[in-house]
C-alpha cells in the first residue's frame, strides 16, 4: 500500500477536500487509525500528558519521541507518519533541529517532523526542508511555550497579535513547511489563513474553516474521565468501558470464575500421574 505523501496533503487543499488527522502513539492506536484510512497521524509531544503522565509537553525527550514513533509506524501502512520535535531539540541551531529531526526520519521511521513557532524559527524549517526533510509548522497555542504564554490560552485574539500571527504563517509557508497546525485560534483568523496561505491549515480549536482538523486521539476516544478540552469531542467513553473490564475481570478472579478449563490447557491425567508419583507429597 502506498503512503500518503506531502504533495497528497497538498493535493487535498488544492481539491478542496478537507481531511482528519489524529494523533497516535502506539501500535494499537496507530493500526486503528490508519485503517480508518486517516491519511496524516502525528505522534504529538501530548505523548508527556497522555502517555507518560507529566502534566506538559516540556519534560518529553528526543528518544521518547522516537521510541513511540518506531511503534507508530510499525502500526501503519498508509498514514503519513509526523513526528513532534520536543522542547529544545530544536532552538538552539539549524544543527541541532538537523540532528534531532534526522533521529526522527532514520531511527523513528517519521515521514516528517513538526516544530513550533513562526519567524523565529523560520530559518531552521528551511535548513530542514532543504535537507529534505518535510516540516509541518505549529502556530497560535504552542504548548512547549506554556510558561511564556501563561496558560492554555486562545492566541491571536487582538488584531497586533492576529497581525504577528499572519506574519508567521507566512514565515513558516515562504520557509518551506508542507502544512501549518493552528492550535487555539479564533475561528475568523484561521478562516483568513486558509485562504492567504497555499499550504494546508490543520486546526485544532481553530474553528470550522481550516482545511483539515487535527485532535488528539484520548480527547476523541474518551480515554479519559475526568478532563474534555473545549475544542475536543468525544466519540467513545473508552475509559468507562475500560474501568468496567477491569472491574469484571477482578470480580471474576476473586470469585473463581476465571480462569475455567475453556481458558486452560490440559494434560492427559497419566502424564500428571507421573509427576505426582516423582513428587508425593510428604507426609
Ligand atoms: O502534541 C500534539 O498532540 C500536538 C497537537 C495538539 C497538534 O501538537
Amino acid at each position: 500500500m502506498k503512503r500518503v505523501t506531502i504533495a497528497d496533503v497538498r493535493r487535498m487543499k488544492e481539491n478542496g477536500e478537507r481531511f482528519a488527522a489524529l494523533t497516535a502513539y502506539d501500535v494499537v492506536t496507530a493500526r486503528l487509525v490508519d485503517e480508518a484510512g486517516i491519511p496524516i497521524i502525528l505522534v504529538g509531544d501530548s505523548l508527556g500528558m497522555v502517555v507518560l503522565g507529566y502534566d506538559s509537553t516540556i519534560p518529553v525527550t528526543l528518544d521518547a519521541m522516537i521510541h513511540h514513533t518506531q511503534a507508530v509506524v510499525r502500526g501503519t501502512q498508509r498514514a503519513l507518519v509526523v513526528a513532534d520535535l520536543p522542547f529544545m531539540t530544536y532552538h538552539k541551531s539549524a544543527e541541532q533541529a538537523l540532528d534531532s529531526a534526522a533521529r526522527c526520519i532514520q531511527e523513528g521511521g517519521a515521514q516528517a517532523v513538526k516544530l513550533e513557532g513562526g519567524r523565529p524559527v523560520a530559518g531552521t524549517i528551511a535548513r530542514l526542508t532543504s535537507a529534505g526533510i518535510p516540516v509541518m509548522g505549529h502556530l497560535g497555542l504552542t504548548p512547549q511555550s506554556i510558561h511564556q504564554l501563561g496558560g492554555y490560552k486562545a492566541q491571536g485574539k487582538t488584531a497586533a497579535q492576529a497581525k504577528s500571527l499572519v506574519e508567521d504563517a507566512l514565515a513558516v509557508e515562504e520557509a518551506g513547511a508542507f502544512s501549518v497546525v493552528l492550535e487555539c485560534v479564533p475561528a475568523e483568523l484561521s478562516g483568513l489563513l486558509t485562504e492567504r496561505l497555499s499550504i494546508p491549515t490543520i486546526g485544532i480549536g481553530a474553528g470550522p474553516h481550516c482545511d483539515g482538523e487535527i485532535q488528539v486521539v484520548s480527547d476523541v476516544l474518551g480515554w479519559f474521565s475526568d478532563f474534555v478540552p473545549k475544542h475536543a469531542r468525544r466519540y467513545a467513553k473508552l475509559s468507562e468501558t475500560a474501568a468496567e473490564a477491569i472491574r469484571a475481570y477482578a470480580d471474576d478472579v476473586q470469585g473463581g470464575r476465571f480462569p475455567t478449563e475453556k481458558e486452560s490447557v490440559s494434560i492427559p491425567a497419566d502424564v500428571i500421574g507421573q509427576v505426582e508419583e516423582a513428587f508425593p507429597i510428604e507426609p
